[in-house]
């Protein structure tokens, strides 16, 4: 599975619209500002649709007094099947808790959205060793308040590491490989659940077939490559 995530691009509907028309492949997730949702969503015929994420107050009535935020409700609405939930852009330019990140995944869920949940570690926190631990943290608070229920779950974990997004410095498949079997293992043991797992931080199609060798890596979250037209026409062919 490849997830295309074009995070704050592109400026304008006629380059959504193109964008949408060579990423609409089998088993790619197509994931537009909120704006473009509603048109790329008539566009894609093979790929689903994703957002990049949504609020978490008052699931059940989806709609409310809260100014700038999306509702699980109004997304689905508009047929979305996907959502992100602690993207590090939000988690680290935007100071999105752990605790937030949970309540975001619950509400996914419960709304029967299949969130793609995001972690990984800083680069200070690589440095000194905590990469295990910082996933563990993320992995046992986004997941805390499902625990009693949380048997058919559909979810996905994208890992990736902060200093690796948008910086031209993948992680090597092999230390990516081994963050990801430790998540797997991780919510095999902790949660009896049995997720995909994606690799995500400056993936681009040189480098995309690295990583999809390992059975265990089940596909790729793509940033800055997502948004060029060559990069997908050459991304898709994997998937
Ligand atoms: P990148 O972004 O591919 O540009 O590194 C990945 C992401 O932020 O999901």
């Amino acid at each position: 599975m490849l997830a295309f995530n074009w995070k704050m691009n592109p400026e304008t509907l006629r380059e959504a619209i193109d964008l949408a028309s060579i990423s609409d492949c089998k088993n790619a997730v197509v994931i537009p500002p909120f704006l473009f949702i509603e048109e790329v969503g008539k566009i894609l015929k093979k790929a689903k649709l994703g957002a990049q994420d949504l609020f978490w107050e008052n699931p059940s009535a989806g709609k409310g007094a809260f100014t700038g935020e999306v509702s699980a409700k109004e997304l689905k609405n508009f047929c979305v099947e996907y959502v992100i939930v602690g993207h590090s852009d939000r988690r680290h330019k935007l100071g999105e808790s752990d605790e937030v990140v949970a309540k975001k995944l619950k509400t996914a869920l419960v709304a029967g959205l299949i969130p793609i949940l995001c972690v990984g570690e800083t680069r200070e926190e690589k440095e000194f060793g905590k990469r295990k631990e910082v996933i563990k943290r993320q992995l046992n608070t986004a997941l805390a308040n499902l625990k009693p229920k949380i048997k058919n779950l559909k979810l996905i974990v994208a890992y990736e590491p902060v200093w690796a997004i948008g910086a031209g410095d993948p992680e090597t498949p092999g230390n990516a490989l081994e963050a990801i079997k430790y998540i797997k293992k991780l919510l095999a043991e902790n949660f009896n659940l049995k997720v995909k797992v994606l690799y995500g931080g400056s993936v681009n199609s040189k480098i995309l077939g690295d990583y999809l060798k390992y059975k265990e890596i089940n596909g790729a979250l793509v940033g800055g490559a997502s948004l060029k037209k060559d990069e997908v026409e050459k991304m898709t062919q994997w998937i």
